[in-house]
This record gives structure tokens, sequence and C-alpha cells, in this order.
């Protein structure tokens, strides 16, 4: 019943949410039939949410850790200045016919950087200050991730760490490993003197994390 209510009222934001112009209904719509987790993507709602943090802070340099199919990465990018620069990190090779399609169709293609590669190797690497940063890999790295990219993240910049509350399941009293792992996560970042933070209850949780 909790649930059906959930999913009537997540139905009821999306019609009354401005809507997916056509470039990312056509992606939204091919990574439901060409790939095997579509959830994984942030869908129209979120979706909706970092394009607008994203035009609400007009970043200059944004890093994606896990692009998945690049329907984050289509909405980060548009708050990006005309000067700037969007970093997205992906493990697997094999999307990257997908996002890419979509990055040359949408026009912002010379201004996002796709780099393949595990994200634990490719951060260090990377000599940007960012403003804004969406953590969305794997979530047992998150705390590597962390501490990774907080000192790359400039005074004031974003962090925005995706499925925080783990369906939910940060809640059970026998947590499974990566529940654990993600409760520890959110932990580690209330206590951090060197951040605010707030987690919206937001689809599956969102920590949004600013550096001070
Ligand atoms: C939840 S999906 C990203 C969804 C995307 N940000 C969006 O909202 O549309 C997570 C992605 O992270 C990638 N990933 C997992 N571990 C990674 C790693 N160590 N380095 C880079 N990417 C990784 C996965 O292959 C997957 O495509």
């Amino acid at each position: 019943m909790l649930q059906d209510n959930y999913t009537r009222l997540y139905d009821y934001c999306v019609k009354h949410s401005t809507p997916m112009d056509d470039l990312l209904y056509e992606l939204d719509r091919e990574t439901h039939l060409k790939t095997l987790a579509p959830r994984m993507s942030s869908g129209p709602i979120q979706g909706r949410i970092l394009s607008l943090i994203s035009n609400l802070t007009t970043p200059k340099y944004i890093l994606e850790i896990g692009t998945f199919t690049g329907f984050a990465t289509l909405n980060l990018v548009r708050g990006l200045q005309a000067e700037g620069k969007l970093i997205t990190v992906e493990v697997n090779a094999e999307l990257q016919y997908i996002s890419n399609k979509y990055f040359v169709k949408s026009g912002y293609a010379d201004r996002i950087e796709q780099r393949i590669g595990d994200a634990k190797e490719i951060i260090p690497t990377l000599d940007y200050e960012f403003d804004l940063i969406f953590l969305d890999a794997g979530k047992r790295d998150y705390p590597v991730y962390y501490d990774l990219i907080l000192p790359k993240l400039r005074k004031g910049g974003i962090i925005l760490a995706d499925n925080i509350l783990w369906s939910g399941k940060i809640l059970n009293e026998k947590m499974d490993k990566t529940s654990l792992i993600l409760d520890d996560f959110n932990k580690y970042v209330v206590n951090d003197p060197r951040v605010e933070n707030v987690i919206l209850p937001l689809r599956d949780g969102i920590n949004v994390i600013r550096k001070l």
C-alpha cells in the first residue's frame, strides 16, 4: 500500500514537473530498451533536479562518477559555463556507443569529456578544481571516492551523492554490506567539519554536500 502510494506520488510529480525534452526522452527510451538495469539511470525527476542545481550554481568544472548511458550527464551539463568542461568517468566501455551518440546530438559534445576506466585510478589524475560533483558509481567505494574528490572540490562547491538510502535498506536491523558502507558514509559526512550537508529523501536518497 505504501509502495503503491509512493509510485502514485512519483507519477504525480512527473506529470506536474517540466517534462523531459525530446532528446532526453529518446535517451531514456533507448536506455530502457537496450540496457539490463535501466533503473540505474537518473530518470526524469532526478534529472530535472540535477539540471536545476547545475543551472543555479553555473559551474565551470563538473565531475560525474558513473556515466552509464549519459542521462544525468546531459542534465548536469545544462548549467555549465560556456568555457567550462564536464568530465564523466565510466568503467564500462560497452555503454559508450549510447552515451556518445547523445552527447553529439545534444550539441554539448565539445564540452563533455568521457574517461573510460576505474574512477579510483582516474580521479587522482584530474587536475581541476571542480564546482559540482555527481557521485553515482559503485556504492561500496563511496568512502574512497569522497576522500579522493573532496580535495578537488572548490570551497562552496557541491557534491551530490546518489542512492544514499539504498532503497530504505540502511534502516534494516541486519544490514547487507552495501547498506553498512552507505550508513557509515552518511555518518562520516555528517561528522565531517569540512562540509555541511542535507540528505534529500528523493528517489533513492541524495546526499547534498557543500564544502565549507
Ligand atoms: C548508477 S549508474 C550511473 C547512472 C548515471 N549517473 C545516471 O544517473 O544516468 C553507475 C555507473 O557507474 C559505473 N561504475 C561502477 N564502478 C565504477 C568505477 N569504479 N569507475 C567508473 N565507473 C564505475 C557503472 O558501470 C555504471 O554505469
